[in-house]
């Protein structure tokens, strides 16, 4: 949906180890890399399920890691950086989640763009079958998005 117009690269943060502040410096290789991706994008585009309501503890972990600075007193990645979301998820299209990402985030100090933004609720085949399709709706959503994003990054 964003073609040739923006670079995208998916951020692999499967290597970020649990937070630890008796391990926050020296910074831990893995979190350099992703401080150090984050920095390079020009805005964060997170796609996200719902786990209780909220966040899933791994996405939680690496956003903690990354509003931490790599030196005390030093701005972090995430600080001023542009940033959307949309999820996919059980009825609800994962509103309660994005709903505390919004507090999240603001506290983080990211640049949203809040609205639009997609929450797909996945119908019991997807579940089953491990394939997300999307409807014509849902796809015409994540476009206007996908095009605000743009817009809101220039
Ligand atoms: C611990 C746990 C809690 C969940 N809670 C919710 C929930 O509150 N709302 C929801 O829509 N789906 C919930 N789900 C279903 C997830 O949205 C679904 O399993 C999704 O495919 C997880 O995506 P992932 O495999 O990328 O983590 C939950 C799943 C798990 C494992």
């Amino acid at each position: 949906m964003l073609g040739e117009r923006a670079e995208v690269a998916f951020l692999d943060y499967t290597q970020v180890p649990f937070f630890n502040q008796d391990m926050e410096f020296p910074v831990p290789l893995p979190v350099a890399q992703v401080r150090e991706a984050v920095s390079r994008a020009d805005g964060v585009w997170l796609f996200v399920p719902e786990y209780n309501h909220s966040l899933p503890g791994v996405l939680k972990n690496l956003l903690d890691w990354l509003s931490r600075p790599n030196q005390p007193g030093e701005a972090t990645c995430l600080f001023g950086k542009p940033v959307t979301f949309s999820g996919a998820g059980g009825a609800a299209g994962t509103a309660c989640v994005q709903d505390h990402l919004m507090m999240l985030l603001s506290v983080l100090g990211m640049k949203m763009m809040a609205v639009p933004r997609t929450g797909i609720p996945l119908s019991p085949e997807a579940f089953k079958s491990n394939c997300l399709s999307l409807t014509e709706s849902q796809e015409g959503r994540l476009r206007k998005q996908a095009e605000a994003f743009l817009t809101f990054l220039d």
